[in-house]
């Protein structure tokens, strides 16, 4: 019977989250922090596909696609559609129509906090189901696939996130021409993740900010342009290892994305306490409205402290590296 594997990293924004899906630039990294995926085919149960993930949510799909919740309530089949989308989409592409299919995910990644675990799901789950059918798929199509799949509960993805979970490292990524650009850093960025402990749904956000933009046109775009300055910018910071240019250019990000509306009170109560605690800067790391954030510290000795601080307040905190693998089949 046919096995197949994947795992995928999780994600941080460092710079243009939201101004992302209108077109803007965006920097965002991929981090120490994977989601694992392992499936087989399965002969006793044709053509259900059953989704199991450590995160306490398990489905069965029938063959019309019915939905059964086998953990989790109700709750379950939201996170786990675009999973079974995206099986789907590669059962068709691979003419497979006519097998079982079970689906293990365990995820080292906090759900709903902007670290992108709905992505790197999507990504590995793709790459897992493919590999039963083809030896090391195209990593570009499983992107896309994964971008597909993901569309079916946030319509408006930039498809930022799955990009950076499958290529991995620091990248510049450009929505508009779905591509991107590595970015090479000079030093070691030392950078800390806060969570508020406040969930959120990626694709509510991104539907707020669209309201805000229809009804303030005229502030909408000028904020735009300065969140594309602010990406280039921190391009040429990064790249020549100016940290305090970067911590600079965070703040003001932050200050962008409090006017679009998506901050949150626990969000400005971490970022003082980073900031007290020694933080070069710090902001919103993906979709924000609670969520999480990313500070950046001189050195790594000064991460320890930072994220010690934060914990110290009752936040969940942890410094991250870089992941330079990307998705790993
Ligand atoms: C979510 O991690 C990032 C957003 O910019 C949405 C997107 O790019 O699709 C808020």
């Amino acid at each position: 019977m046919g096995h197949g594997k994947a795992s995928a990293p999780a994600k941080i924004i460092l710079f243009g989250e939201h101004f992302v899906v209108y077109g803007s630039p965006a920097i965002l990294a991929a981090i120490n922090k994977r989601v694992s995926v392992d499936t087989q085919i399965t002969i006793d149960e044709e053509n259900k596909i059953v989704i199991r993930s450590d995160i306490g949510v398990a489905g069965r799909y029938s063959d019309d696609g019915e939905f059964n919740a086998l953990e989790g309530g109700t709750k379950s089949k939201a996170i786990l559609d675009p999973l079974y989308s995206a099986i789907k989409q590669v059962l068709l592409i691979r003419n497979e129509k006519k097998i079982g299919i079970e689906v293990c995910i365990s995820s080292k990644v906090p759900p709903g906090i902007g670290l992108g675990s709905s992505s790197a799901s999507c990504v590995a789950t793709v790459a897992a189901v493919d590999s039963l059918f083809q030896n090391n798929p195209s990593r570009q199509k499983v992107c896309e696939l994964a971008i597909q799949s993901e569309r079916r509960i946030h319509k408006r993805t930039s498809g930022a996130d799955c990009y950076v979970s499958t290529f991995g490292g620091l990248m510049q990524y450009y929505s508009k021409s779905k591509s991107f650009k590595n970015i090479q850093t000079k030093g070691l960025l030392s950078l800390v993740v806060a969570s508020t402990g406040v969930k959120h749904y990626t694709s509510d956000l991104v539907t707020g900010v669209k309201r805000f933009k229809d009804t303030n046109k005229i502030l909408f775009e000028s904020l735009a342009k300065q969140a594309s300055d602010i990406c280039l910018q921190a391009c040429t910071a990064i790249e020549s290892g100016n940290l305090d240019k970067i911590g600079e250019l965070m703040n003001e990000n932050q200050i962008l994305l409090q006017q679009i509306g998506i901050s949150h009170h626990k969000i400005h109560d971490i970022i003082d306490i980073c900031s007290k605690a020694g933080a070069i800067g710090a902001k919103i790391t993906g979709a924000g409205g609670g969520g999480a954030v990313i500070a950046l510290a001189e050195s790594k000795q000064e991460s320890t402290k930072i994220a010690s601080h934060v914990k110290a307040a009752g936040y969940q905190s942890f410094e991250v590296e870089i992941d330079y693998n990307g998705l790993s089949i």
